[in-house]
């Protein structure tokens, strides 16, 4: 095992307490010989394995037949799981970020050489959703797949939701309570969920989706009066990424959504994640669970390392590669869609009208209103859209800045049905 932090030791944790289950189930013992660290000395929650510094030695080891990679980053991860590979070991990992960007070299090694290389923990912590996408649904045309895929992101927007609090305050907490990093960046500005929607939009798509090519907003920008009227019009305020088929290629994309109240997604509350996808044959099914934590997280990857040793029993290997080529992705100016707007204008006669009018030139169409009487005569002026291409809708907003009668457009957000 190469990394023993919260996931390896999870992993670790589930392999010693249900031993003789899995042993069972393998039909062979699994043994961890050693765990690579940085610190050998530092104090951990479980003991009882053998640490070292040395992790080179692991990989190179010729007695060992799988490497865990728990340890996270690029580098030295990649090298290590290329050099595990090239040493004819198994690998399982549970690193997002590597497979979302080096995936599909390190996969092509493995095929070669006839090795595993599984991934289930890198998306969605405990729940499976790589092996359903590569097994049980891949009879389907997907058409859609929506996921709440950070959970940090997912407790901070309950949280602001649920009881009326602000962002910077509920990240505050967040930290507080070990949920959010103290650099919260990779989850608050969505690498993290897009890391894990290239994974999952390859799979389900059956061609390469780079990570830089899913366009990302964070949720910074949702402000506590967002929630509010999301609410008042019948929706939740989501950090979703969405990758759906659209004419020869797909629209790639993770950003704050407006989803109604009666989608499943909209229930998932606090750290949990879920993933929910239209197939042609299977309709919709979603996926939910813990998608975090040492516990969850080393349950996928001990799913991953008995498959693994299935496939050493039987002589096998149950790695799925995508396609050759990368899927196409439409640009985001072609995206259409419904928009939530809120902005600050001046509360007289003809104000309104002027608004509208800017928007039917832009051929953007308003489906709903909400007015706010404001001090010193200002409105708080809030409107849905019926679906739209995003460069008209942006086109409008720009038109909007320039209008005398508004002094700010505050938030805009994408809205889902
Ligand atoms: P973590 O708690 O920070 O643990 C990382 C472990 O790797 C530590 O034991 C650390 O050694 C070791 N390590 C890191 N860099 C090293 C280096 N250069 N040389 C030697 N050892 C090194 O991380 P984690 O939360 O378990 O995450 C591990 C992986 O799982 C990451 O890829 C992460 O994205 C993924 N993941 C995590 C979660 C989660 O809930 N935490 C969920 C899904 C996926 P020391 O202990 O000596 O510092
Ligand atoms: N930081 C991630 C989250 C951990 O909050 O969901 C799991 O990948």
């Amino acid at each position: 095992m190469l990394g023993f932090g919260t996931v390896g030791q999870g992993a670790y944790r589930m392999l010693r307490d249900n031993y003789e289950a899995i042993k069972k189930k393998v039909g062979a013992d699994i043994e961890i010989v050693r765990v690579g660290v940085r610190d050998v000395d530092k104090p951990r929650s479980e003991s009882g394995v053998k640490l070292t510094t040395d992790l080179r030695g692991i990989v190179d080891d010729p007695t060992i037949d799988m490497v865990i990679e728990v340890m996270g980053g690029l580098d030295p991860a990649g090298a290590l799981i290329a050099k595990a590979l090239e040493s004819g070991k198994h690998v399982v990992t549970a690193n997002k970020e590597l497979i979302a960007k080096e995936g599909v070299d390190l996969v092509h090694i493995a095929a070669q050489r006839g090795l595993d290389l599984h991934y289930e923990a890198a998306v969605g912590g405990g729940i499976p959703l790589i092996q359903p996408l590569k097994h049980q649904l891949a009879g389907n045309d997907l058409i859609k797949l929506m996921g709440i895929l950070n959970g940090t992101t997912n407790y901070i927007l309950t949280k602001m939701a649920e009881e009326g609090a602000d962002f910077d305050e509920v990240l505050a907490l967040a930290q507080e309570k070990g949920y959010a990093e103290a650099d919260p960046t990779s989850d608050v500005d969505g690498f993290d969920t897009q890391y894990k929607l290239a994974i999952l939009g390859s799979i389900g798509f059956q061609k390469t989706l780079p990570p830089g090519r899913v366009y990302r907003e964070g949720i910074r920008s949702v402000a506590k009066r967002d929630m509010e009227f999301a609410e008042l019009f019948g929706y939740r305020i989501k950090l979703l990424g969405i990758v759906e088929a659209v004419g020869h290629g797909v629209s790639a994309r993770v950003h704050p959504t407006m989803i109604p109240k009666d989608h499943p997604l909209a229930d998932v509350r606090g750290v949990y994640n879920a993933v929910w996808i239209r197939g042609d044959f299977v309709g919709d099914v979603m996926f939910s669970g813990r998608g975090a934590g040492g516990d969850p997280t080393g349950s996928a990857v001990i799913g991953d390392v008995i498959d693994v040793c299935r496939n050493i029993r039987i002589g096998g290997a149950g790695n799925v590669l995508p396609q050759d080529g990368e899927i196409d992705v439409i640009a985001m100016d072609e995206l259409v869609t419904k928009y939530y707007l809120r902005m600050i204008v001046l509360d007289a006669p003809k104000v309104l009208g002027c608004i509208a009018t800017v928007f039917g030139n832009c051929n953007v169409s308003l489906a709903a209103m909400e007015m706010r009487t404001l001090p010193r005569q200002r409105g708080e002026l809030v409107f849905l859209t019926h679906p739209c291409q995003e460069a008209e809708f942006l086109r409008g907003i720009k038109a909007l800045k320039n209008l005398h009668v508004v002094d700010q457009v505050v938030n805009w957000i994408r809205v889902e049905e």
